[in-house]
């Protein structure tokens, strides 16, 4: 009889739904009910909004992250990632504690009044403890983010200055920039970036409680570009080898060219990507930078 894999386990185990269970799921046991394709007429809304930005000019800068990558830096169980060289500078996630993110901020020398746009994730404390902190040294951004986080929350943003903006649809958050719109999930909501470029795509992921091949399909039909690179966590931590395997291929099938799986990835799932991936999987981590020149 074939190994039954851990997802189907615990699906026909019957425990889905069971609450103290959820958290530890597969991802892709929970990824079914985000599966829905974007509406035509919003995929042609992105595509005529969209422009293209030159991929020599942009810069990714892993600022939180529990893998260590600059020894300088602290790394914490969390994400956050800046981006630069689009037409707005990008804060995506803000790690889950204040005190190690603006440490990590500072000694990267990154300016936070250089940021004009804070996008969250989803409601995870390891994307947004740093959110507040961060509207103290600059209040003057968007915050992008899934109409399904709390109202407190949003309300503790506006109350620090900032304009909320709530994802429900995909949609461009800047001419350079899409969002796959609010991805639902049992876990948590969440929606990904992708990072239009004029040699392809670049999907950008907090902790991919949707799914991480779900969350690629749905860029690749939002955008119609090639995938150049998938860069943040998969959340495959509780998937076994096997599973993780067949997700590597389908991403690779999907025309990936580079991954970076970092976070909440799982240190198994960062062997089989290496493997799978070669030369064309990035090392993720704290301090990090991806630039034109890591892609092949
Ligand atoms: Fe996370
Ligand atoms: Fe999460």
């Amino acid at each position: 009889m074939e190994k039954m894999t851990r997802r189907e386990a615990i699906v026909q185990g019957g425990r889905l739904l069971s609450g103290s269970v959820v958290l530890a799921l597969p991802q892709g046991v929970l990824s079914a009910c985000s599966a829905s394709k974007p509406d035509p007429t919003t995929v042609a809304q992105i595509r005529k909004n969209v422009q293209k930005a030159s991929l020599d000019g942009i810069r990714l800068t892993i600022v939180y992250d529990n893998y260590r990558f600059n020894e300088e830096l602290q790394a914490d169980w969390g994400f956050s990632c800046l981006v630069e060289g689009l037409d707005r500078t990008l804060l995506f996630d803000t790690g889950r504690y204040h005190d190690a993110f603006v440490s990590n901020l500072f000694k990267l020398g990154i300016d936070p009044k250089s940021i004009d746009e804070l996008v969250l994730s989803h409601d995870h404390p390891d994307h947004v403890g740093g959110a507040l902190k961060f509207l103290e040294f600059n209040s003057s951004v968007t915050v992008s983010l899934v109409r399904s986080f709390p109202s407190g929350f949003k309300k503790s943003m506006q109350e620090s200055g900032a304009d909320v903006a709530e994802i429900e649809q995909a949609t461009t958050i800047s001419r350079n920039v899409v969002s796959t719109g609010e991805m639902k999930d049992i876990v948590r909501n969440e929606h990904s970036l992708v990072l239009v470029t004029d040699q392809g795509g670049i999907v950008l992921t907090g902790c991919a409680h949707p799914g991480i091949v779900e969350i690629v399909e749905r860029s690749v039909a939002l955008t119609g570009q090639e995938i150049l690179l998938v860069a943040g966590g998969f959340h495959l931590m509780s998937d076994y080898g096997s599973s993780i395997r067949n997700i590597a291929l389908k991403l690779r099938d999907l025309g990936v060219r580079h991954v970076a799986p970092t976070h909440c990835s799982g240190g198994e799932a960062r062997q089989i990507f290496s493997a799978v991936f070669g030369e064309r999987f990035l090392n993720g981590g704290v301090g990090r930078v991806i630039t034109a020149g890591d892609f092949i």
